[in-house]
């Protein structure tokens, strides 16, 4: 069997093992900046044991924003970038960067159109009570542009230092509302069959992948089934991951679920309504979570390696680099995904709780997780200060401490505050 801890090539980047941090949004990026708060993250990320640390959500135009204060590349935000990948790769780790675009499902008020837009027009389940109620169909104009937008941002992570671009196809974002029969109805060459509906999400990642070195991978991470009725199930997705093998794709990120439709079909575990409640900025929000929020909000529970069953489907399909995500957490998850045939493994909340996680694993002082996963970290990862694990004392109290010394230094919505 190999060894989690035995190193690996993806593309032409050498990675130490094979576990890869997943992106999860740090709500560290006020003003759409990267934070000092952020730098930190990752830096003790990388020296605390992963292979590569993913940067999560990065927008690759104003647009794409779910909330105002995430990153969104630009020139300006390189240098920043810039310095978080070279305090990564001082703590012995790879960067990548999540690219994506949020289409239909917007929660921001800074838009610069009127209306958010995706695949069809429709409802924005997201930011509906607050007032942005409908998106619009793009034109094939629209699409186009949000495709070389894709290919800019990849580029300018390049140059901020990234080793490796990960590109957001699932979840219910924009490239996965395309992919999905549940929030596609066009007629055009962009709808319909499974062909055209991936014919803009594929075009993105052949575009991407052709205007990047062929050593820096570029990873797609993408959806095994939505987890709704109506939405892409496991047939098309193997379909999926076939033509993405063939247009380049350096390796998959195997997730699924659809945001805006069953949000913790993708995480599992306890459903934090009291915390979402609580940190929901909105009244009109807080106040239909708190009636609607049980009937609405499915709770999936938790297993260990969730999604391995389908995952599965995949590794039989293609024999391309897979990453095996969803409910590992313990040293023996790791060599779980190892023996059922995926190079590499992916974490998110176990290292949210301990980001040393990885290396006391290595050093073998540790072989399970202390998290629970009671999924706070999801209800609050848009609060002030950033996400951090609820059951750990010590990072409860440095984000205090960090919002503390944002405020004093006259923190201004640009991100520039503690740099
Ligand atoms: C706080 C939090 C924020 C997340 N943000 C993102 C994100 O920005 N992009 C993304 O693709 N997935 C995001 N996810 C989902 C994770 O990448 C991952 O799919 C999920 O947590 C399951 O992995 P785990 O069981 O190892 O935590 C987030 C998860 C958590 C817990």
């Amino acid at each position: 069997m190999i060894d989690p801890f035995s190193p690996f090539r993806l593309a032409g980047l050498s990675l130490c093992n094979r576990i890869i941090k997943t992106a999860t949004f740090e709500g560290m990026s006020p003003g759409g900046c990267a934070s000092e708060a952020l730098i930190e993250h990752h830096r003790a990320l990388a020296k605390g044991g992963v292979a590569m640390t993913t940067v999560a959500y990065c927008a690759v135009a104003p647009d794409g924003r779910t909330f105002r204060d995430q990153l969104h590349m630009r020139p300006e935000l390189v240098p920043d970038l810039r310095a978080l990948t070279a305090a990564v790769h001082a703590g012995g780790a790879a960067a990548s960067l999540q690219l994506g675009h949020c289409g239909a499902f917007c929660n921001n008020h800074d838009l610069e159109r009127r209306r958010p837009v995706g695949p069809s027009r429709a409802l924005n389940l997201v930011g509906a009570l607050s007032g942005r109620v409908l998106a619009d169909a793009m034109t094939e104009g629209e699409i186009e542009e949000v495709t070389a937008a894709f290919v800019t941002a990849a580029r300018l992570a390049r140059e901020a230092g990234f080793d490796a671009v990960e590109l957001h196809l699932g979840h219910g974002y924009l490239l996965s509302q395309f992919l999905s029969p549940g929030s596609n109805a066009r007629r055009d060459r962009f709808g319909g069959s499974l062909e055209n509906r991936a014919r803009f999400p594929l075009s993105v990642v052949e575009r991407v992948r052709a205007a990047l070195p062929p050593e820096m991978p570029v990873l797609a991470k993408v959806n095994l089934r939505d987890g709704f009725r109506g939405g892409l199930e496991l047939d098309e997705s193997v379909q999926v991951a076939r033509w993405l093998e063939a247009r380049g794709a350096d390796a998959l990120v195997l997730s699924g679920g659809f945001v805006s439709r069953n949000p913790f079909y993708l995480f599992r575990g306890e459903r934090p309504l009291r915390q979402m409640i609580a940190v929901e900025k909105s009244w009109a929000q807080k106040l239909a979570l708190a009636v609607f929020g049980s009937a609405l909000i499915r709770a999936y529970p938790f297993e260990p390696l969730y999604f391995l069953p389908l995952a599965r489907e995949i590794r039989r399909a293609v024999r391309m680099p897979l990453v095996l995500l969803g409910g590992i957490k313990s040293r023996d998850d790791l060599d779980t995904a190892m023996r059922e045939g995926f190079e590499l493994a992916a974490m998110g909340r176990a290292l949210i709780h301990d980001p040393g996680l990885i290396a006391k694993y290595a050093a073998g002082s540790a072989r399970e997780s202390g998290c629970v996963p009671c999924n706070q970290c999801v209800a609050e990862m848009d609060r002030e200060g950033g996400v951090c694990c609820a059951k750990v004392p010590e990072q409860v109290a440095e984000r205090a401490a960090h919002v503390h010394r944002a405020r004093a230094l006259n923190y201004n919505h640009e991100g520039r505050a503690g740099r």
